[in-house]
C-alpha cells in the first residue's frame, strides 16, 4: 500500500520506499561482511519485523536461516508497558548458533533488553541486534543495537511492519500519524 491510499490519515512520510530499500541493502551487506563463513540465523520478532525480516533476508548475499518469535509489547496503547510475554517461541535451538535478532523498532528498549536476556540464556555462539528504526530513548538506555537502519525523532510511526491498532503494517513507507488527543 502506498501513502497516497491513506493520505488523509497520515501526517508525513519520514522514510520513503527507495530509502528503505537502499538502507536495508546496506545493512545486509554489513551483516554479511561481519559473518563471513558463518552459519547465520535471523530471529524476527513478530509481527512488526515481518517486512524488514523478509527484505533483509532477501538482500543477504549469503544463505541465512530464519525463525520467528512473537511477544507482546504495546497492545493497543502507544506506550510500552514493560511487560513482555512470549506468545510464540522459536522452533530452533540457538545454542552454539550465530544469531541476529531482527527488530522493527527500538523505543524504550524494554522489549529488546528482555529479549536479549532471554536469548543469551540459550547460549548462542554470538548474538547481535539489527533494528530498522531506533528512537532517542533507546540511545539513552544504551541498548546494544549493532545494526541500525534509521535514527528517528521521538514520534510514533507506522508502516513497513509497524502498526497502530493493527493498521498500516502493509504501508510501503514509514510515516507519522497526526498527533492524538
Ligand atoms: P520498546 O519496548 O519501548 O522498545 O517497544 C518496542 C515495541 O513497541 C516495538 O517492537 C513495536 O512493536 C512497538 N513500538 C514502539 N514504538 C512504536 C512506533 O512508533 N510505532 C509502532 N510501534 C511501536
Amino acid at each position: 500500500m502506498t501513502p497516497e491510499t491513506v493520505a488523509d490519515e497520515l501526517d508525513e512520510v519520514l522514510i520513503g520506499a527507495d530509502e528503505l530499500r537502499q538502507r536495508v541493502q546496506e545493512l545486509a551487506d554489513e551483516i554479511a561482511a561481519d559473518h563471513d563463513g558463518k552459519d547465520l540465523l535471523f530471529v524476527g520478532v513478530l509481527r512488526g519485523a515481518v517486512m524488514i525480516m523478509a527484505d533483509l533476508a532477501r538482500a543477504m548475499p549469503m544463505s541465512v536461516e530464519m525463525d520467528f518469535m512473537a511477544v507482546t509489547s504495546y497492545g493497543y496503547a502507544r506506550q510500552s508497558s514493560g511487560v513482555v510475554r512470549i506468545l510464540k517461541d522459536l522452533d530452533t535451538d540457538i545454542s552454539g548458533r550465530h544469531v541476529v535478532l531482527v527488530e522493527d523498532i527500538v523505543d524504550s528498549g524494554l522489549t529488546l533488553s528482555w529479549l536479549l536476556r532471554n536469548l543469551e540464556s540459550r547460549d548462542p555462539a554470538s548474538l547481535e541486534v539489527c533494528a530498522l528504526i531506533r528512537k532517542p530513548e533507546a540511545v539513552k538506555v544504551e541498548v546494544p543495537v549493532k545494526y541500525v537502519g534509521f535514527d528517528i525523532p521521538n514520534e510514533f510511526v507506522v508502516g513497513y511492519g509497524l502498526d497502530y491498532r493493527q493498521r498500516y503494517r502493509n504501508l510501503n513507507v514509514i510515516a507519522t500519524l497526526p498527533t492524538a488527543d
